[in-house]
């Protein structure tokens, strides 16, 4: 019966706190072993290159490019220095046709160049004040990417549904200057960032204490700040000091976490199988799916919507994230907003018993996440902590998160945030302040092509 599938679903989702331990024990385990040395944990821990995090003195007119979420985006920023802080921004957005994920590489850096053509075009020579001067760019990609400078990497996977062909290997930065040029574009990529590091790089401008920044959106990843001498694959000279920011490619993380059936068929399926493991179970792009397939599941074994299997229901993907958030949401008796959902999305008539068991599921599939994102931001803070004690439990810390998951679904928020209590303590969490730093990545990124630029402040 469905009853008994949605029982079984419990068992296998549950995030008690002796297994919530396990995780951010794990977490900060891997995260060691993938700083010792590449290639050692699941975890790749990336060295960003960035070396010096914004100061606020930052002065001057600069662009963000930010591919790799639901959207991308071109943004303008004006840099005032102390005083004027981000002066203005501009921006515009525009989602990623679906074809060009699975194009060819020039396909979509074409795109991307042509996009940004576009954006300055529009300026209608209004920013040209001082002539001659190439424009600078800060390129958040939000991919992992084995950077060779703070303005050059080579993407290693593409991950999130993307397959565009003959991107890997090579020198993004590379890809999207061939563009340009093509588009006759005269800009310079002055850094290349991973979303993450441009969060946290655009969060800490307005708070010192920001440390750590999480992204949960389509996919899902982790930056923080580390010490050079915690670094060993760096290879630096004892006592180098100074510190940098890592991106852990939280993603691929597996260790001990809570999977089903429903999991292991996804990611069989998926054009990534045995990858992202971690992202495949608490990010913006599958929770939908899980629950569309528990769903199948209910209604292929357990008559959930009658006898027959609706059509609609047996399309991967079909059922969206925000779909389950607003189900979640619905408060009305008969739940009509689930109802409506459910007809829209798999074309069926429900009843409020079905319903109520859709809720039901809805809410295990998103508090299993949203704990399990809990416990890797508190693997990640007691990693610091274990290094330095004091550093991070016993001062007023910031975890910068952004991504349409956390910034929409309320109900996974407060998982994620009930998680991190459990397992700091009322002590220690009076002192973890996780919050939403909205889209830091874009100013972050204009930020560090500050920081790197080629002309002189
Ligand atoms: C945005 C950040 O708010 O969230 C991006 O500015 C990031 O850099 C994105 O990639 C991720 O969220 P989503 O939901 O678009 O995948
Ligand atoms: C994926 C990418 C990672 C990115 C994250 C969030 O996990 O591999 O680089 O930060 O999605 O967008």
């Amino acid at each position: 019966s469905a009853a008994s599938i949605l029982t079984k679903l419990h068992s296998d989702c549950a995030t008690p706190l002796p297994l919530l331990r396990q995780v951010s024990h794990a977490m900060a385990a891997d995260m060691r072993a993938g700083l010792a040395a590449d290639g050692a944990s699941d975890l790749k821990m990336i060295l960003s290159f960035v070396d010096s995090l914004p100061t606020g003195d930052e002065n001057g007119l600069y662009y963000a490019l930010d591919l790799g979420g639901t959207n991308f985006r071109v943004m303008r920023v004006q840099l005032g220095g102390k005083e004027g802080r981000v002066v203005a921004t501009e921006f515009d957005q525009v989602t990623i046709p679906h074809e060009l994920m699975f194009a060819t590489s020039e396909e979509l850096f074409d795109f991307i160049a042509s996009k940004l053509a576009k954006f300055v075009e529009k300026e209608g020579g209004k920013f040209e004040s001082r002539r001659g001067r190439t424009r600078e760019v800060g390129f958040t990609f939000s991919f992992a990417v084995k950077q060779t400078s703070i303005n050059s990497g080579v993407l290693i996977k593409w991950t999130k549904g993307f397959a565009v062909s003959g991107t890997e290997g090579r020198d993004v930065v590379a890809c999207l200057n061939e563009a340009m040029g093509r588009q006759g574009l005269n800009m310079r990529v002055s850094a290349l960032v991973n979303d993450t590091v441009g969060a946290l790089a655009g969060a800490r401008y307005w708070d010192d204490n920001v440390m750590v920044a999480v992204i949960l959106g389509t996919g899902t990843n982790a930056s923080y700040v580390e010490r050079v001498d915690n670094i060993p694959k760096l290879h630096a000279p004892k006592s180098a000091g100074g510190s940098t920011i890592i991106n852990t490619e939280w993603g691929a993380f597996s260790r001990g976490l809570p999977l089903t059936e429903f999991d292991r068929e996804m990611d069989a399926a998926s054009i990534n199988p045995g990858q992202q493991i971690f992202e495949k179970t608490i990010s913006g792009m599958y929770l939908g799916e899980i629950v569309r397939r528990v769903l199948h599941r209910m209604a292929e074994d357990a008559t959930l919507f009658g006898d027959s299997i609706p059509e609609k229901l047996q399309m991967p993907f079909s059922l969206r994230t925000p779909d389950i958030c607003t189900m979640q949401q619905d408060s009305s008796k008969d739940l009509e907003v689930v109802g409506s959902i459910l007809y829209d999305v798999a074309g069926v008539n429900s009843k409020l018993e079905s319903r109520k068991i859709v809720v039901d599921v809805c809410e295990t599939i998103a508090k299993r996440g949203g704990r399990l994102a809990g416990a890797g931001i508190v693997g990640i803070l007691q990693k610091m902590e274990g290094d330095s004690k004091g550093a991070v439990f016993g001062k007023r810390t910031v975890v910068a998160m952004d991504g349409g998951l956390y910034e929409h679904y309320p109900e996974y928020r407060r998982h994620l945030q009930d998680a991190v209590t459990e397992l700091l303590g009322p002590e220690i969490s009076k002192n973890i302040i996780v919050q939403h730093s909205k889209d830091g990545s874009g100013i972050g990124a204009a930020l560090l092509a500050a920081t790197n630029s080629i002309y002189p402040h």
